[in-house]
Protein backbone atom coordinates (compact mmCIF):
# COMPACT_ATOMS: atom_id res chain seq x y z
CA UNK A 1 0.00 0.00 0.00
CA UNK A 2 1.35 3.32 -1.02
CA UNK A 3 2.12 5.97 1.99
CA UNK A 4 -0.64 8.04 2.90
CA UNK A 5 -0.58 11.73 2.06
CA UNK A 6 -1.73 15.22 2.98
CA UNK A 7 -0.82 18.37 2.24
CA UNK A 8 -1.14 21.48 4.87
CA UNK A 9 -1.91 24.64 3.87
CA UNK A 10 -1.02 27.54 6.74
CA UNK A 11 1.88 26.97 8.94
CA UNK A 12 0.80 29.19 12.10
CA UNK A 13 1.08 27.79 15.61
CA UNK A 14 -1.89 25.32 14.60
CA UNK A 15 -0.54 24.47 11.24
CA UNK A 16 2.81 23.53 12.11
CA UNK A 17 1.28 21.14 14.95
CA UNK A 18 -0.55 19.63 12.69
CA UNK A 19 2.15 19.05 9.48
CA UNK A 20 4.11 17.57 12.25
CA UNK A 21 1.58 15.29 13.91
CA UNK A 22 1.24 13.58 10.32
CA UNK A 23 4.60 12.94 10.00
CA UNK A 24 5.14 11.63 13.27
CA UNK A 25 2.62 9.13 12.07
CA UNK A 26 4.23 8.71 8.88
CA UNK A 27 2.34 10.24 6.32
CA UNK A 28 3.71 12.46 3.37
CA UNK A 29 3.58 15.67 4.13
CA UNK A 30 3.71 18.87 1.69
CA UNK A 31 3.65 22.27 3.01
CA UNK A 32 2.60 25.53 1.78
CA UNK A 33 2.86 28.89 3.79
CA UNK A 34 2.56 32.47 2.77
CA UNK A 35 5.87 33.16 4.96
CA UNK A 36 7.71 30.13 3.84
CA UNK A 37 10.74 30.00 6.20
CA UNK A 38 7.61 29.16 8.58
CA UNK A 39 7.86 25.38 6.67
CA UNK A 40 11.44 24.87 7.79
CA UNK A 41 11.72 22.90 10.46
CA UNK A 42 8.76 20.80 9.01
CA UNK A 43 11.13 20.23 5.99
CA UNK A 44 14.08 19.24 8.61
CA UNK A 45 11.13 16.71 9.87
CA UNK A 46 10.99 15.50 6.48
CA UNK A 47 7.64 17.53 4.72
CA UNK A 48 8.20 18.87 1.20
CA UNK A 49 8.35 22.63 0.52
CA UNK A 50 5.26 23.40 -2.54
CA UNK A 51 6.48 26.65 -3.89
CA UNK A 52 3.51 27.95 -4.65
CA UNK A 53 -0.65 27.03 -3.17
CA UNK A 54 -1.22 25.70 -6.75
CA UNK A 55 1.76 23.10 -6.56
CA UNK A 56 0.33 22.48 -2.68
CA UNK A 57 -2.68 21.62 -4.25
CA UNK A 58 -1.64 19.55 -6.88
CA UNK A 59 0.70 17.27 -4.91
CA UNK A 60 -2.39 15.47 -3.14
CA UNK A 61 -5.88 14.91 -2.74
CA UNK A 62 -6.29 15.66 1.21
CA UNK A 63 -6.13 19.65 2.12
CA UNK A 64 -5.70 20.65 5.53
CA UNK A 65 -6.20 24.43 5.85
CA UNK A 66 -5.50 26.42 9.23
CA UNK A 67 -5.71 30.05 8.08
CA UNK A 68 -6.15 33.32 10.60
CA UNK A 69 -10.08 33.21 8.79
CA UNK A 70 -11.98 33.08 5.54
CA UNK A 71 -10.27 35.87 3.42
CA UNK A 72 -6.68 34.28 3.76
CA UNK A 73 -8.32 31.24 2.97
CA UNK A 74 -9.22 32.86 -0.53
CA UNK A 75 -6.27 35.19 -0.48
CA UNK A 76 -4.49 31.83 -0.92
CA UNK A 77 -6.61 29.56 -2.72
CA UNK A 78 -8.02 32.59 -5.76
CA UNK A 79 -4.84 32.68 -7.38
CA UNK A 80 -4.76 28.50 -7.42
CA UNK A 81 -8.48 27.88 -8.58
CA UNK A 82 -7.55 25.36 -11.60
CA UNK A 83 -5.44 23.45 -9.00
CA UNK A 84 -8.75 22.85 -6.72
CA UNK A 85 -10.70 20.03 -8.80
CA UNK A 86 -10.88 16.36 -7.26
CA UNK A 87 -9.17 17.96 -4.41
CA UNK A 88 -10.97 17.58 -0.69
CA UNK A 89 -10.52 20.76 1.28
CA UNK A 90 -10.61 20.54 5.02
CA UNK A 91 -11.02 24.06 6.62
CA UNK A 92 -10.08 24.16 9.64
CA UNK A 93 -10.06 27.48 9.66
CA UNK A 94 -12.09 29.84 12.35
CA UNK A 95 -14.66 32.09 10.82
CA UNK A 96 -18.59 32.51 10.77
CA UNK A 97 -20.85 29.84 9.89
CA UNK A 98 -22.28 31.90 6.80
CA UNK A 99 -18.37 32.19 5.72
CA UNK A 100 -17.95 28.64 5.66
CA UNK A 101 -21.18 27.78 3.92
CA UNK A 102 -20.08 30.61 1.10
CA UNK A 103 -16.68 28.56 0.92
CA UNK A 104 -18.43 25.06 0.67
CA UNK A 105 -20.02 26.58 -2.39
CA UNK A 106 -17.55 28.03 -3.59
CA UNK A 107 -15.29 25.26 -3.67
CA UNK A 108 -17.61 23.16 -5.07
CA UNK A 109 -18.00 25.32 -8.02
CA UNK A 110 -14.54 24.86 -8.65
CA UNK A 111 -14.54 21.24 -8.67
CA UNK A 112 -13.61 20.83 -4.82
CA UNK A 113 -15.09 19.21 -1.91
CA UNK A 114 -15.34 21.09 1.29
CA UNK A 115 -15.41 19.85 5.01
CA UNK A 116 -15.31 22.54 7.65
CA UNK A 117 -13.95 22.23 10.61
CA UNK A 118 -13.72 23.84 14.18
CA UNK A 119 -10.59 22.80 16.14
CA UNK A 120 -11.23 23.05 20.20
CA UNK A 121 -7.85 22.95 21.71
CA UNK A 122 -4.76 24.52 21.54
CA UNK A 123 -1.84 23.55 19.44
CA UNK A 124 -0.17 21.29 21.70
CA UNK A 125 -2.63 19.28 22.10
CA UNK A 126 -2.58 18.32 18.49
CA UNK A 127 -2.20 14.49 18.49
CA UNK A 128 -3.31 14.07 22.27
CA UNK A 129 -5.69 11.73 23.97
CA UNK A 130 -8.81 13.59 24.79
CA UNK A 131 -8.55 16.42 21.53
CA UNK A 132 -11.61 17.37 19.53
CA UNK A 133 -12.63 19.21 16.49
CA UNK A 134 -15.98 19.64 14.91
CA UNK A 135 -17.00 18.51 11.48
CA UNK A 136 -19.77 19.70 8.54
CA UNK A 137 -20.39 19.18 5.44
CA UNK A 138 -20.67 15.86 2.92
CA UNK A 139 -20.83 12.96 5.48
CA UNK A 140 -19.19 10.23 2.45
CA UNK A 141 -16.36 13.29 2.21
CA UNK A 142 -16.14 12.90 6.50
CA UNK A 143 -15.80 9.28 6.42
CA UNK A 144 -13.77 8.57 3.75
CA UNK A 145 -10.78 10.61 6.05
CA UNK A 146 -12.27 10.12 9.38
CA UNK A 147 -9.11 7.86 10.12
CA UNK A 148 -6.57 10.83 8.77
CA UNK A 149 -8.42 13.61 10.17
CA UNK A 150 -7.97 11.45 13.67
CA UNK A 151 -4.31 11.74 13.76
CA UNK A 152 -4.89 15.73 14.72
CA UNK A 153 -7.60 15.64 17.22
CA UNK A 154 -11.21 13.24 18.25
CA UNK A 155 -13.41 13.96 15.15
CA UNK A 156 -16.96 15.16 16.16
CA UNK A 157 -19.20 14.98 13.30
CA UNK A 158 -22.05 17.60 13.66
CA UNK A 159 -24.07 17.19 9.77
CA UNK A 160 -23.96 18.33 6.52
CA UNK A 161 -24.55 21.60 6.67
CA UNK A 162 -21.08 23.44 6.18
CA UNK A 163 -21.80 26.15 8.76
CA UNK A 164 -22.98 23.78 11.32
CA UNK A 165 -19.06 22.95 12.59
CA UNK A 166 -18.81 26.62 13.21
CA UNK A 167 -22.01 26.92 14.55
CA UNK A 168 -20.66 24.94 17.05
CA UNK A 169 -17.03 25.87 17.39
CA UNK A 170 -18.30 29.82 17.87
CA UNK A 171 -20.79 29.18 20.46
CA UNK A 172 -18.17 26.99 22.29
CA UNK A 173 -15.70 30.35 22.08
CA UNK A 174 -18.39 32.69 23.21
CA UNK A 175 -18.64 30.55 26.37
CA UNK A 176 -14.71 30.53 26.62
CA UNK A 177 -13.97 33.90 25.78
CA UNK A 178 -16.21 35.18 28.38
CA UNK A 179 -15.11 32.46 30.86
CA UNK A 180 -11.19 33.17 30.43
CA UNK A 181 -11.81 37.12 30.44
CA UNK A 182 -13.59 36.98 33.55
CA UNK A 183 -10.81 35.00 35.08
CA UNK A 184 -8.64 37.37 34.45
CA UNK A 185 -10.76 40.52 35.62
CA UNK A 186 -11.05 38.05 39.05
CA UNK A 187 -7.29 37.39 38.92
CA UNK A 188 -6.36 41.22 38.85
CA UNK A 189 -8.52 42.01 41.67
CA UNK A 190 -6.29 38.53 43.49
CA UNK A 191 -3.03 40.08 42.35
CA UNK A 192 -4.26 43.63 43.52
CA UNK A 193 -5.23 42.30 47.31
CA UNK A 194 -2.04 40.46 47.58
CA UNK A 195 -3.00 37.25 45.91
CA UNK A 196 -1.14 34.79 43.89
CA UNK A 197 -3.01 33.11 41.11
CA UNK A 198 -1.29 29.94 42.25
CA UNK A 199 -3.10 31.13 45.74
CA UNK A 200 -6.42 31.92 43.49
CA UNK A 201 -6.21 28.31 41.59
CA UNK A 202 -8.61 25.79 43.37
CA UNK A 203 -10.58 28.95 44.20
CA UNK A 204 -11.29 29.88 40.68
CA UNK A 205 -11.11 26.12 39.38
CA UNK A 206 -14.51 25.38 41.21
CA UNK A 207 -15.76 28.90 40.30
CA UNK A 208 -15.36 27.92 36.72
CA UNK A 209 -17.06 24.66 36.63
CA UNK A 210 -20.52 26.02 36.34
CA UNK A 211 -22.08 21.85 35.02
CA UNK A 212 -24.47 21.96 37.71
CA UNK A 213 -25.88 25.36 36.55
CA UNK A 214 -25.39 24.28 32.27
CA UNK A 215 -27.10 20.95 33.50
CA UNK A 216 -30.05 23.24 35.21
CA UNK A 217 -30.50 25.69 32.65
CA UNK A 218 -31.12 23.75 29.81
CA UNK A 219 -34.06 22.45 30.82
CA UNK A 220 -35.93 25.95 31.30
CA UNK A 221 -34.28 27.49 28.00
CA UNK A 222 -35.73 24.49 26.17
CA UNK A 223 -39.24 24.61 27.88
CA UNK A 224 -39.00 28.76 27.72
CA UNK A 225 -39.24 28.76 31.59
CA UNK A 226 -38.00 31.36 33.39
CA UNK A 227 -39.25 30.73 37.40
CA UNK A 228 -35.90 30.62 39.07
CA UNK A 229 -36.95 32.35 41.55
CA UNK A 230 -33.97 31.73 43.94
CA UNK A 231 -31.97 33.79 41.95
CA UNK A 232 -34.28 36.77 40.88
CA UNK A 233 -32.48 38.96 37.90
CA UNK A 234 -32.82 42.32 39.87
CA UNK A 235 -30.69 40.33 42.71
CA UNK A 236 -28.41 39.51 39.79
CA UNK A 237 -28.44 43.14 38.78
CA UNK A 238 -27.33 44.61 42.02
CA UNK A 239 -24.71 41.82 42.25
CA UNK A 240 -23.51 42.34 38.91
CA UNK A 241 -22.98 46.37 40.21
CA UNK A 242 -21.42 45.15 43.45
CA UNK A 243 -18.57 43.20 40.92
CA UNK A 244 -17.92 46.39 38.70
CA UNK A 245 -17.86 48.76 41.83
CA UNK A 246 -15.08 46.61 43.88
CA UNK A 247 -13.27 46.67 40.43
CA UNK A 248 -13.40 50.41 40.07
CA UNK A 249 -12.71 50.77 43.66
CA UNK A 250 -9.38 48.70 43.25
CA UNK A 251 -8.73 50.95 40.27
CA UNK A 252 -8.92 48.18 38.04
CA UNK A 253 -10.65 47.47 34.87
CA UNK A 254 -14.24 46.32 34.48
CA UNK A 255 -15.03 46.15 30.85
CA UNK A 256 -16.70 42.98 31.15
CA UNK A 257 -18.22 43.10 34.42
CA UNK A 258 -20.07 46.65 33.02
CA UNK A 259 -21.01 45.00 30.21
CA UNK A 260 -22.86 42.26 32.24
CA UNK A 261 -24.36 44.66 34.56
CA UNK A 262 -25.82 46.66 31.49
CA UNK A 263 -27.74 43.11 30.46
CA UNK A 264 -28.86 42.16 33.24
CA UNK A 265 -30.35 45.55 33.98
CA UNK A 266 -31.52 46.03 30.83
CA UNK A 267 -33.70 42.42 31.66
CA UNK A 268 -34.80 43.86 34.61
CA UNK A 269 -36.17 46.92 32.45
CA UNK A 270 -37.36 44.82 30.11
CA UNK A 271 -39.80 43.27 32.84
CA UNK A 272 -37.84 39.78 33.77
CA UNK A 273 -37.02 41.57 37.35
CA UNK A 274 -39.16 38.83 39.52
CA UNK A 275 -38.17 35.92 37.09
CA UNK A 276 -34.56 33.40 37.18
CA UNK A 277 -31.07 34.15 35.22
CA UNK A 278 -32.30 32.28 32.27
CA UNK A 279 -34.73 34.94 31.55
CA UNK A 280 -31.42 36.87 30.19
CA UNK A 281 -31.83 35.22 27.42
CA UNK A 282 -35.01 37.16 26.50
CA UNK A 283 -32.40 40.28 25.88
CA UNK A 284 -29.94 38.24 23.75
CA UNK A 285 -31.92 36.39 21.43
CA UNK A 286 -32.90 38.10 18.13
CA UNK A 287 -35.99 40.44 18.59
CA UNK A 288 -39.11 38.68 17.10
CA UNK A 289 -40.39 40.08 13.42
N1 LIG B 1 -3.84 28.73 18.07
C1 LIG B 1 -4.84 28.26 18.80
O1 LIG B 1 -4.79 28.10 20.03
C2 LIG B 1 -6.12 27.82 18.10
C3 LIG B 1 -7.03 26.97 18.76
C4 LIG B 1 -8.18 26.55 18.09
C5 LIG B 1 -8.44 27.02 16.81
N2 LIG B 1 -7.55 27.87 16.21
C6 LIG B 1 -7.85 28.36 14.84
O2 LIG B 1 -6.94 27.72 13.94
C7 LIG B 1 -6.60 28.63 12.88
C8 LIG B 1 -5.08 28.75 12.81
O3 LIG B 1 -4.58 29.13 14.07
P1 LIG B 1 -3.12 29.74 14.25
O4 LIG B 1 -2.94 30.02 15.71
O5 LIG B 1 -2.14 28.91 13.55
O6 LIG B 1 -3.37 31.13 13.46
P2 LIG B 1 -2.41 32.26 12.92
O7 LIG B 1 -1.24 32.41 13.79
O8 LIG B 1 -3.31 33.41 12.70
O9 LIG B 1 -1.81 31.66 11.53
C9 LIG B 1 -2.58 31.23 10.51
C10 LIG B 1 -1.92 31.21 9.17
O10 LIG B 1 -2.71 32.07 8.32
C11 LIG B 1 -1.83 32.63 7.37
N3 LIG B 1 -2.43 33.83 6.79
C12 LIG B 1 -3.13 34.82 7.41
N4 LIG B 1 -3.55 35.73 6.50
C13 LIG B 1 -3.11 35.30 5.30
C14 LIG B 1 -3.24 35.81 3.98
N5 LIG B 1 -3.90 36.93 3.71
N6 LIG B 1 -2.65 35.11 2.99
C15 LIG B 1 -1.97 33.98 3.23
N7 LIG B 1 -1.82 33.43 4.45
C16 LIG B 1 -2.39 34.10 5.48
C17 LIG B 1 -0.58 32.92 8.16
O11 LIG B 1 0.50 33.07 7.25
P3 LIG B 1 1.86 33.83 7.68
O12 LIG B 1 2.65 32.85 8.48
O13 LIG B 1 2.48 34.20 6.39
O14 LIG B 1 1.44 35.05 8.49
C18 LIG B 1 -0.48 31.66 9.02
O15 LIG B 1 0.16 30.62 8.34
C19 LIG B 1 -7.29 29.97 13.19
O16 LIG B 1 -8.47 30.05 12.44
C20 LIG B 1 -7.61 29.86 14.68
O17 LIG B 1 -8.73 30.63 15.07
C21 LIG B 1 -6.39 28.27 16.82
Amino acid sequence: MSKQAVTVIGLGPMGQAMAAAFLKAGYAVTVWNRTANKADELVAQGAVRAATPAEALAAHELVVLSLTDYDAFYAVLGPATEALAGRVLVNLTSDTPEKARAAAKWAAGHGARHLTGGVQVPPPLIGKEGSQTFYSGPRDVFEAHRATLEVLTGADYRGTDPGLAQVYYQALMALFWSSMTGYLHAAALMRENGISAEEFRPHALKAADVSYFIGVMGEYLDADRHDGGEARMVMNAASADHVVHTLRDAGLDATVPVALAELFHRAVSAGHGEEGFTSLIKVLERPAG
